[in-house]
């Protein structure tokens, strides 16, 4: 596989999605091929199972359960899309991979961590990531940035304490992976935007 893998990973709402389109349109603009796609999801089969993630009838459903789930999505995803795409020398950008696995269902909701390492090694197979572009917002400005709310309200809280722990989580992730990449994405979209692109070029990754 000589093409090259980038995720784009960070904590809810801090503009991967709006990031990895701007990053399409830049490319595509230029001429520069590349595969953009989404996790959970990115297929059929796997946006099917991301639906069965996401419905809110779902809402008893087991943490294992859930993560089962996003582990068969990303298997799905990863044999159908980003393997090929990589085999044929491609720049593959993926909206939130393994590590959102593990801030989320390890780090936020308390899984064992190193088991879904294990998970995540065996739903890539030969699959490596070259990069991971974090786009660093703290927890608190993140919260703020979803609208907030007032930390004395309880169901609040706590879901500020669990976006604390994802955001700590991924920082933690950061330490120990080479391939991380902190990007300051606390400006506007479009300075953020600038600063991805311009780690993408002065890094090769636009002329494969
Ligand atoms: N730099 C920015 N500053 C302020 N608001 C932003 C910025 N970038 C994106 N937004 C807005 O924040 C919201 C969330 O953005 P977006 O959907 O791209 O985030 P996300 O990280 O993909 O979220 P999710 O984790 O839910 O997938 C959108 O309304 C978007 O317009
Ligand atoms: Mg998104």
């Amino acid at each position: 596989m000589n093409g090259k893998f980038v995720t784009v990973e960070g904590c809810d709402g801090v503009g991967k999605s709006t990031q990895v389109r701007l990053l399409k349109e830049r490319l595509e603009r230029e001429g520069i091929d590349a595969v953009f796609t989404r996790e959970p999801g990115g297929t059929p089969i796997a946006e099917k199972i991301r639906g069965i993630i996401l419905d809110s009838d779902n809402s008893e459903m087991d943490g294992l359960t859930e993560l089962f789930l996003y582990e068969a999505s990303r298997r799905q995803h990863t044999k159908e899309i980003i393997e090929p795409a990589l085999s044929k020398g491609k720049l593959v950008i993926c909206d939130r991979y393994i590590d959102s696995t593990l801030a989320y269902q390890g780090y936020g909701r308390g899984l064992n961590v190193d088991m879904i390492r294990k998970l995540n090694e065996w739903a890539m197979g030969d699959v490596k990531i070259d990069l991971t572009l974090f786009l660093n917002v703290s927890s608190e400005e993140g919260f703020s940035r979803k609208g907030g709310a007032s930390r004395e309200d309880r169901l609040e809280k706590e879901k500020s304490e669990f976006y604390e722990r994802i955001y700590d989580g991924f920082l933690r992730i950061a330490e120990k992976e080479k391939r991380f990449k902190k990007i300051d994405a606390s400006g506007d979209k479009f300075s953020t935007h600038e600063k991805l692109y311009a780690y993408l070029k002065d890094n090769g990754y636009l002329n494969l």
